[in-house]
């Protein structure tokens, strides 16, 4: 076969070289064919749309044709030609075909479309090769891309905090341990505690939670940080919004109070949902089509409004008016109760019709570093809730003075030993400020529209799954 630099799907749809002989690699979407002619579907991942390659049947043979089946990998040398068909600007007459690899269809998974997403992800290592994955994923790297870029477009600096940790930054004793020990033949003290001076870190340690704290060490330095990383928790939670590992980005920066946290939060969020709008649309008209009618809707929808911000006792008066009025909710509304998705989901879907911010949460619900009100009852929350979704981003400003921080750890009793480096921050040199985490796969799913969170991250680890 004739050498010819091959040229990706994305670039020849796009081009109007008719007459000129290029080269294309990709898999077999489908094949198609009678006597005369063979349409082959070809796709290289690089976009959604497939190119079509015509084949003179019998210029190559049936029985050259039959192994290009679904799966199949090939190398094609051809002639562009403006389509005939309509849907697709151009088509490839080949000339040559190589047969790079054959995806037997007695056993590959992937037949024709019409598997469920539980089967799929059963075959998760296969799973990619589908329309709707690559689709999920090329939106994936793009946001990734577009989160980058505007934290780096406004002078925030990307900071890399430990993956490994003996803090829990969020104090919900959800992580996953780290060791080295023999599990088998543990050493305990006499309380029956186990002894952790001759582990690997010689202290007990785990999977973090949260880059939140070494992020504001490094924003009451470098002024406004970043961070962008897997985050581990193991709550037992099996819900179509959490994963066992996920990613998170949590900006934090001096000198912001809660109000230019939720300014920030806003426009970070618009920013990315205009950005998949400008740069993935094709995949994105494609998953409207095929799973959310209201997709491409929603989006552009919440790029319209301001988010609304109030307060969670104002959020709590809201839903327990519904509850008056006869609204069903599954579990119970009153002041102080950590809020379900279902009622999120009512602030903003049935009430507002908009993105919410609710702030100044019950601070028997939220972590010890949230700056507290001076009604000593709510702290400095700020959560983003969103359609469909609900908690999408949650946030705060940080109580910067000491002793109230100090106090608060004592009171929750969390061990002084872990946290006198945090304290540092307000003993030294301290200053207001603020940041937020959000859950890189919860703004996936709006993005996508994808309905489970295991279906926006290519490996899903959840309870009672960690396969590929
Ligand atoms: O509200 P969370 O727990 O806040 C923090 O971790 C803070 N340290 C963030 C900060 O202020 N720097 O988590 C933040 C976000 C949530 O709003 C949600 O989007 C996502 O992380 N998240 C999860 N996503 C998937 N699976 C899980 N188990 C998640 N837990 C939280
Ligand atoms: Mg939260």
């Amino acid at each position: 076969m004739e050498t010819i630099q091959r040229t990706k799907i994305v670039d020849v749809l796009k081009s109007t070289a008719y007459g000129s002989t290029v080269n294309v690699k990709g898999w077999v979407r489908t094949r198609r064919g009678s006597k005369q002619v063979n349409f082959i579907a070809l796709n290289d991942g690089t976009t959604i749309n497939n190119v079509q390659i015509v084949v003179d049947t019998e210029l190559f043979g049936e029985e050259f044709l039959k192994p290009i089946t679904t799966g199949a990998s090939l190398s094609v040398n051809g002639v562009l030609v403006q389509s005939q068909g309509k849907g697709q600007s151009v088509e490839i007459q080949a000339k040559e075909i190589e047969i790079y690899g054959t995806a037997d269809p007695a056993t590959y998974p992937l037949q024709k479309k019409g598997h469920s997403m539980e089967f799929l992800r059963e075959i998760a290592h296969l799973r990619l090769r589908t329309n709707t994955f690559g689709a999920v994923f090329r939106i994936r790297h793009n946001m990734a891309y577009a989160i980058h870029k505007f934290f780096h477009d406004r002078g925030f600096f990307y900071f890399h905090t430990p993956i490994i940790t003996a803090s829990d930054c969020e104090g919900a004793g959800q992580m996953f341990q780290v060791t080295t020990k023999n599990l088998y033949n543990l050493k305990k003290d006499e309380n029956g505690s186990i002894i952790y001076d001759d582990d690997f870190f010689g202290k007990q340690t785990s999977l973090t939670v949260s880059g939140q704290l070494e992020g504001e060490l490094a924003a009451t330095a470098l002024g406004q940080i970043y961070t962008f990383g897997p985050t581990f928790r193991a709550e037992n939670s099996n819900t179509p919004r959490h994963l066992a590992e996920f990613w998170m980005i949590e900006p934090e920066v001096a000198f912001n109070d809660i109000n230019d946290n939720m300014d920030l939060a806003e426009e970070f969020i618009k920013y990315c949902v205009q950005w998949a709008l400008d740069n993935c649309m094709d995949d994105i008209q494609f998953l409207n089509n095929m799973f959310d009618k209201e997709l491409i809707a929603r989006l552009q929808g919440v790029l319209k409004e301001k988010f609304i911000r109030l307060s969670y006792s104002e959020g709590i008066k809201i839903l327990e008016e519904a509850v008056a009025k006869g609204h069903k909710f599954e579990f119970p509304v009153y002041w102080g109760v950590d809020l379900a998705s279902e009622h999120e989901r009512f602030l903003v879907e049935n009430h507002f019709k908009c993105p919410v911010i609710l702030t100044d949460y019950p601070k028997e619900i939220k972590a010890f570093y949230m700056k507290q009100n001076d009604d000593g009852k709510t702290v400095r929350a700020m959560d983003v809730l969103f359609p469909k979704i609900g908690e999408i981003i949650g946030g705060s400003e940080r109580e910067a003075d000491y002793d109230k921080l100090y106090n608060r750890i004592q009171e929750l009793h969390i061990p002084m030993k872990d946290m006198w480096w945090y304290l540092d921050t307000r003993r030294f040199g301290t200053v207001p400020h603020s940041g937020f985490g959000l859950g890189f796969e919860r703004l996936l799913l709006f993005v996508t529209g994808m309905a489970n969170i295991r279906d926006v991250i290519p490996f899903p680890r959840t309870p009672k799954n960690a396969e590929f």
